[in-house]
């Protein structure tokens, strides 16, 4: 990757107006998309691994980099790395970890089979989700998005990063008004986790994250 990315630009310089309202309405509905076929499928072809060992998910996992570092890192869980791009997902490392399983599908279906299933994990990695930086995208961001309280249902430690400083002040306080608190720091100096990571600190990005713990009032 080249390390001459562009800092996030946005026509929104602060937290967005309508995230309380748009957060408290999620909050207060279930979600109620069904899960896509083809994510069905994939989740069912790995379902009886994921009860096997202590689960860690890394949401919007890219090229599965990081899922495959988090299993070195944590050999006695398995990660379940998800992205719904298979050209992303086909430059994933080669590597003998056999903790780790990578599955093409859309986060918000795989969210919603394991809270069914009581599959939850301990960890929950959100690594540099798309931003949407445009202010009428707020819905299309983890937090905007009509999924997060399916996120808080799957519990676990939380950990989000992204390049923009506000989207993860936004995250913040969705999960605040969630009552999840948690806090937000610089991301260290240790080795890149992802791709983007190392391509935004070779950019000078300076990096964010929230790392705090889900849980839902709501039952699943
Ligand atoms: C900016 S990239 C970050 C990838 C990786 N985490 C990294 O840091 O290198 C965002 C990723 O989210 C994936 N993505 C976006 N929306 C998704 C969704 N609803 N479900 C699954 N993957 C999604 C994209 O395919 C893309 O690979």
């Amino acid at each position: 990757m080249q390390a001459n990315s562009r800092q996030v630009s946005s026509n929104q310089p602060h937290l967005h107006h309508k995230l309380a309202a748009v957060v408290r309405r999620h909050l207060s509905t279930p979600y109620r998309r069904p899960p896509a076929e083809h994510s069905m499928r994939a989740y069912e072809a790995i379902r009886d691994k994921l009860q096997l060992q202590p689960l860690i998910v890394d949401s919007f996992c890219g090229t599965g980099h990081s899922s495959a570092r988090l299993a070195q890192q944590y050999p006695d869980h398995l990660v379940l790395g998800i992205d719904k791009s298979a050209q992303r997902l086909a430059r994933h490392p080669d590597s003998s970890s056999g903790n780790h399983l990578l599955l093409q599908a859309d986060c918000e279906d795989i969210w919603q089979l394991l809270v069914r299933d009581k599959l939850l994990p301990q960890r929950h990695y959100l690594l540099y989700p798309n931003p949407w930086p445009k202010a009428k995208h707020l819905q299309r961001r983890v937090h905007g998005h009509g999924s997060f309280p399916l996120l808080l249902q799957l519990g676990g430690a939380i950990t989000l990063r992204s390049n923009w400083q506000l989207y993860v002040e936004e995250f913040g306080l969705a999960m605040h008004l969630a009552g999840c608190r948690g806090s937000i720091s610089m991301v260290g100096a240790d080795p890149a986790l992802t791709l983007f990571e190392q391509k935004y600190r070779d950019s000078g990005h300076n990096l964010w994250q929230f790392c705090g713990v889900a849980a839902s009032s709501t039952a699943p």
